[in-house]
C-alpha cells in the first residue's frame, strides 16, 4: 500500500482546494509547506509526493527550490505536481522538473489547473468564468487521481503563451497590464507595496493568514515588513476589502476559493 503525502502552499485557497481534492482521492496526508520549510532537511516515509502550488510570475514559487532540495531519498519517490495558474501554466511545470532532478528526483506526472486570478486583473474574472474554471477541474479529477495511483508517467502540461493570447480572458487583461507597466514605470515598484485604507478595523486577519508572517499590527494598522512574496493573502482574506496595492487600479478585487474557509489557510504560528 502506498503511502501519500502532499505538501502545498496557497495565498487565495485555490491550490489548497487542488490539494485537499487529490488528498480524499488519495488518502493522503497534507502538510503546508510553510510549516516545514524553516525545517534543515523533511523526512518522510512516504512512497509517493505531491507539491501543489501557485504559479507566480510564470514559475513556481521561488521558495519550492528551497523546500525540495530538503527531501530526503527524493529519488526513491515517485512524485506528482500540480500548479494551479489564473492565465496560462506556461512551463512552469517544467521548472519544477528541472528543480526536482538537480536534487536527484524525478517529477513523473505534472498537471496544469486553470483556477481563477488571485492577482493582477482579478477583478475582470466574471463568475462564468470561474464556474468553468471549477467545473473543469472537477471533471479532471478522478481521472488524474487514479493516474498517480496506478504511478503511471505522465506528459507534463505545459503551454505556450502565444497560443493563449487571443483567448477573451487574456486579451480582457491587457488593460491592467499596460496601467500595471505605466505605474512602475512613473512611480516605481515601490508605489505598488501593500497598504491598508480607511476601511481597515484592525481586526488582525492579514496579521493571521499572512503565509510568511510578514505582517504585524501596530497601533491597530498593518504594518508589513520585509518579507512578502506577494502571495496576496493579506489583501484576498480581508473581511472589508481593506488592503490595495499602493493607489493604482490594478483591478484586484478580493478572491478567495469558494470552497475555502480561512480557517483552512491559516498554519499555526510556531
Ligand atoms: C504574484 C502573482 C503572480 C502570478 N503570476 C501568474 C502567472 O505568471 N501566470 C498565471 O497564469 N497566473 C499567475 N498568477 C495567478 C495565480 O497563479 C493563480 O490565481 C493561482 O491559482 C493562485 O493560487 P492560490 O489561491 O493557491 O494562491 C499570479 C498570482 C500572483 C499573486
Amino acid at each position: 500500500m502506498d503511502k501519500v503525502e502532499i505538501y502545498y502552499f496557497s495565498g487565495s485557497g485555490n491550490s489548497f482546494a487542488v490539494a485537499r481534492d487529490v488528498a480524499i482521492r488519495l488518502n493522503a496526508v497534507l502538510t503546508p509547506i510553510m510549516s516545514m520549510i524553516n525545517q534543515e532537511s523533511i523526512e518522510t516515509d512516504a512512497n509517493v509526493i505531491g507539491l501543489v502550488f501557485p504559479i507566480y510570475d510564470f514559475k513556481p514559487p521561488q521558495f519550492m527550490e528551497k523546500f525540495i532540495c530538503k527531501i530526503k531519498n527524493i529519488q526513491s519517490k515517485y512524485i506528482f505536481a500540480f500548479c494551479t495558474y489564473g492565465i496560462a501554466p506556461s512551463k512552469s511545470l517544467k521548472h519544477l522538473e528541472k528543480t526536482i532532478n538537480s536534487c536527484g528526483g524525478n517529477l513523473s506526472a505534472g498537471f496544469a489547473v486553470g483556477m481563477p486570478q488571485n492577482g493582477l486583473g482579478s477583478g475582470k474574472v466574471t463568475q462564468v468564468q470561474k464556474e468553468m474554471m471549477f467545473n473543469e477541474w472537477k471533471n479532471r479529477i478522478d481521472e488524474v487521481c487514479a493516474s498517480i495511483k496506478n504511478k503511471k508517467t505522465e506528459e507534463i502540461d505545459t503551454s505556450i503563451l502565444f497560443f493563449n493570447i487571443l483567448k477573451p480572458q487574456i486579451l480582457k487583461m491587457i488593460p491592467v497590464y499596460l496601467a500595471f507597466t505605466k505605474q512602475i514605470l512613473f512611480k516605481g515598484i515601490d508605489s505598488l507595496a501593500l497598504t491598508s485604507n480607511e476601511n481597515c478595523t484592525g481586526c488582525g486577519t492579514c496579521e493571521k493568514i499572512c503565509t510568511q508572517n510578514n505582517i504585524e499590527i501596530i497601533n491597530n494598522k498593518p504594518s508589513w515588513l520585509d518579507n512578502c512574496i506577494n502571495c496576496f493573502a493579506c489583501l484576498n482574506w480581508c473581511p472589508n476589502g481593506a488592503i490595495n496595492p499602493g493607489d493604482a487600479d490594478l483591478s484586484i478585487k478580493n478572491y478567495h476559493h469558494p470552497d475555502v474557509k480561512i480557517s483552512d489557510m491559516i498554519i499555526p504560528k510556531k
